[in-house]
């Protein structure tokens, strides 16, 4: 069975550092090397800095995979699906590859991040630096508590890892899809706590769920909490932690799933709504400025590419 990369489904940290690059013309088999040497680099310094919890992702952009890679594709890899409706924007932005790295140091994550632009050098051109971090009790910047509702265990391996028999040669893999939130936290801190409390349908400080009957149709839980035409509940994996300084700040959104469908699903419930034109008031707070789609596969997969 193939293994899976060890930061797709680790517990959160106390800081990220997210890495998205575009590949230069004519780089792919040098980045393909750079690439598969990356799980030992990371394995290195987890070694070497244990207490810091270091895991990292490496995934390839739904518009560079067949340059990468062009013998065979994720059967269900696919462009972002950018949607808006009137203000409630869903932008896609051009990313090729994506790094991950989360652990228990920011220094940790600066010296590997310093090692991953060394190795890829001038085969990839950065686009994207966000250091993250972790907010009091693993809180959001609008301060309600986020990954509560989360698959917890063994489940958060079936909801984010794609499964053997449905696409044998990239078995545990995971997709991935990122969106930088900004929020608008003037705007968010004139709301009193009870509005607040009802734009999530959660309460804030003690951060229970609201009752079923109470929950506004337009809360951000209630939007997002979706099931299937079976019933069963539809899920991701996020990973999501909040960036920023005191010019811009926000979420870097992140899900990981076996299929990329659960959050095309969730993304078009928060911004069109339901039949009765009830959309997630969330987003009269926050907006999406970019948005990515990536397949993060297996470290089986990365450590046959060296070869290709
Ligand atoms: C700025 C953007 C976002 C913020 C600040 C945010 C924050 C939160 C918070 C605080 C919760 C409640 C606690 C929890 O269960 O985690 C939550 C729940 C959730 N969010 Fe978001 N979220 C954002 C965007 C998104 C997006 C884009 C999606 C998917 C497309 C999403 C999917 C979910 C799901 C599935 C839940 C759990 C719902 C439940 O079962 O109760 N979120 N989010």
């Amino acid at each position: 069975m193939a293994r899976e990369q060890f930061g797709i489904c680790a517990e959160p940290n106390l800081h990220g550092s997210y890495l998205l690059f575009n590949a230069l013309d004519d780089k792919n088999a040098f980045i393909r090397t750079a690439l598969s040497r990356l799980p030992a680099l990371f394995e290195d310094y987890g070694d070497q800095f244990s207490e810091a919890n270091l895991t990292g992702v490496i995934a390839i952009g739904a518009n560079y995979w067949d340059e990468f890679y062009p013998q065979a594709r994720p059967k269900h890899l696919s462009a972002f699906p950018a949607m808006n409706s009137d203000d409630r924007l869903a932008p896609a932005s051009s990313v090729d590859i994506y790094i991950e790295l989360r652990s228990d140091r920011a220094d940790v994550n600066h010296i590997v991040s310093s090692k991953v632009c060394q190795l890829l050098a001038d085969s990839v051109e950065l686009i994207e630096h966000i250091q993250a971090f972790r907010f009091l009790d693993g809180r959001d910047l609008t301060g309600f508590v986020d990954g509560t509702e989360n698959p917890q265990g063994m489940r958060r391996r079936e909801v984010a890892l794609v499964k053997e028999a449905d696409d044998a040669e990239f078995s545990s893999g995971s997709y991935l899809h990122t969106q930088r939130y900004q929020h608008n936290l003037t705007l968010w801190n004139s709301l009193q706590n009870k509005e607040q409390e009802d734009v999530y349908g959660r309460t804030k400080l003690d951060n229970i769920e609201y009752e079923s009957e109470d929950k506004p149709l337009t809360a951000h839980t209630k939007r997002t909490s979706l099931k299937d035409e079976q019933g069963n509940a539809i899920e991701i994996v996020r990973q999501s932690m909040p960036y920023g300084d005191m010019k811009r700040q926000g979420l870097f959104f992140v899900s990981y799933c076996h299929s990329p469908k659960p959050f095309e699903i969730m993304l078009k419930s928060m911004i069109h709504g339901d039949d009765h034109g009830n959309v997630d008031h969330l987003l009269k707070y926050t907006q999406a400025e970019t948005g990515a789609a990536f397949f993060a596969p297996s470290l089986s997969f990365l450590a046959t590419l060296e070869d290709k």
